[in-house]
């Protein structure tokens, strides 16, 4: 069986003032009912055949996901601080049979079709049980500088293709011939691993960041389903993502692709285009009047929003914050003062 690990770690301005320090994106209600989080349970939950998850979150977090995930069977990792994807991963393959195959989901994604994302996990596992180290790669359909770029390779079995170069975050010039090179594929941020394989790259590319991992791992503790690592042994890990870290160094990358309806739901503009929207290109969440409008966003937790000839604006009410900004004006949310000092 394969198994779940879910990373929770918070973070994310841009979606501020819906997204607070306190209450991250991962839990909030963003499409739909179900949380980001929440949705990631389900999606690879124990009625597909998944083996109860392992959650890696943070001190910070912890009640959020306690209380998102009641009664479901799972193991709890939790960081007194974080560091990064690498330490993350690498904290849960530890707690983990080294022979089983880890599934490692971000939970700040939108996941349209989850029947298509469970055949991809499936086709990752078993190219993960050959040895390789897998991504889930997403047609790069614009020059985002915040994704990774799989260039595809050799076929392999399962529908799969060795990734001959992982380039995680280029600039924007880079990201645009990457696009136009199209041999180049997203990184998902989903990967699929042989927990053994996983941790013998670790330890030939960084090998210090298993040492730290293996000093928290032992120094640990067990309170009921949550495993807390040891606190002072955290000072050993220097922050690194699992993208910069192993994916870019590892000989042993491959990937699946997926068309699953993802977003990563990195801004307003991002949400907008992930939720139902009408003839005229509007999305309303909460209680709202437009009239004569076109792609225009509202979402509202409370007060009723009217609006009246607007074109391409994104309204976002929350509590007592209202941010009113162009879809472009979205991408620069996390450099207002509300998102800065909340
Ligand atoms: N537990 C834990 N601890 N989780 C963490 C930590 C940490 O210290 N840091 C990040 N995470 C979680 C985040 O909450 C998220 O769910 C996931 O790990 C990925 O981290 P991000 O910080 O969101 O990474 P990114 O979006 O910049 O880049 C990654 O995802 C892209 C796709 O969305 C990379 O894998 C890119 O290559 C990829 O394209
Ligand atoms: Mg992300």
């Amino acid at each position: 069986t394969i198994i779940p690990v879910i990373l929770c770690g918070g973070g994310g301005t841009r979606l501020w003032p819906r997204s607070r320090a306190d209450k991250p994106k991962p839990f909030l209600p963003l499409v739909g009912n179900s949380t980001l989080f929440e949705a990631a349970i389900e999606r690879a939950s124990t009625q597909y055949g998944f083996a109860p998850p392992l959650v890696v979150t943070g001190a910070r977090h912890v009640e959020h996901v306690e209380a998102q995930l009641g009664g479901i069977d799972a193991t709890i990792v939790v960081e007194p601080a974080a560091r990064n994807t690498a330490a993350a991963i690498a904290l849960a393959a530890l707690r983990l049979d080294p022979d089983a195959i880890m599934l490692v989901c971000p939970s700040d994604h939108h996941i349209a079709d989850g029947g298509a994302f469970r055949a991809a996990a499936r086709n990752a596992a078993a190219l993960a049980a050959e040895g390789y180290l897998v991504s889930f790669g997403i047609e790069a359909k614009t020059p985002e500088t915040g994704f990774g770029y799989l260039e595809k390779g050799e076929a392999l079995a399962h529908g799969g293709s060795r990734v001959v170069r992982f380039i995680e975050k280029p600039d924007r010039a880079k990201a645009e011939a990457l696009v136009a090179a199209a041999t180049f594929a997203w990184n998902g941020g989903i990967f699929a691993f042989h927990v053994g394989t996983f941790l013998h790259e670790l330890a030939a590319h960084r090998p210090a960041i298993l040492a730290a991992a293996r000093a928290a791992d032992a120094a640990g503790q067990q309170q009921g389903r949550q495993f807390h690592p040891g606190a002072a042994e955290f000072d050993g890990f220097t922050p690194e993502s699992v993208d910069y870290a192993v994916m870019e160094n590892t000989a042993r990358a491959a990937m699946v692709p997926v068309d699953m309806g993802w977003s990563d739901i990195g801004s307003w503009d991002a949400l907008h285009l992930a939720l139902e929207r009408d003839a005229d290109g509007n999305s309303v969440q909460g209680r709202a009047e437009l009239v004569d409008c076109r792609n225009v966003m509202v979402t509202s937790d409370g007060p009723r929003v009217s609006v009246i000839g607007l074109e391409d604006v994104v309204i976002v009410v929350d509590g007592n914050e209202i941010l009113v900004t162009s879809h472009a004006g979205t991408q620069r949310v996390g450099k207002l003062d509300g998102a800065v000092n909340q």
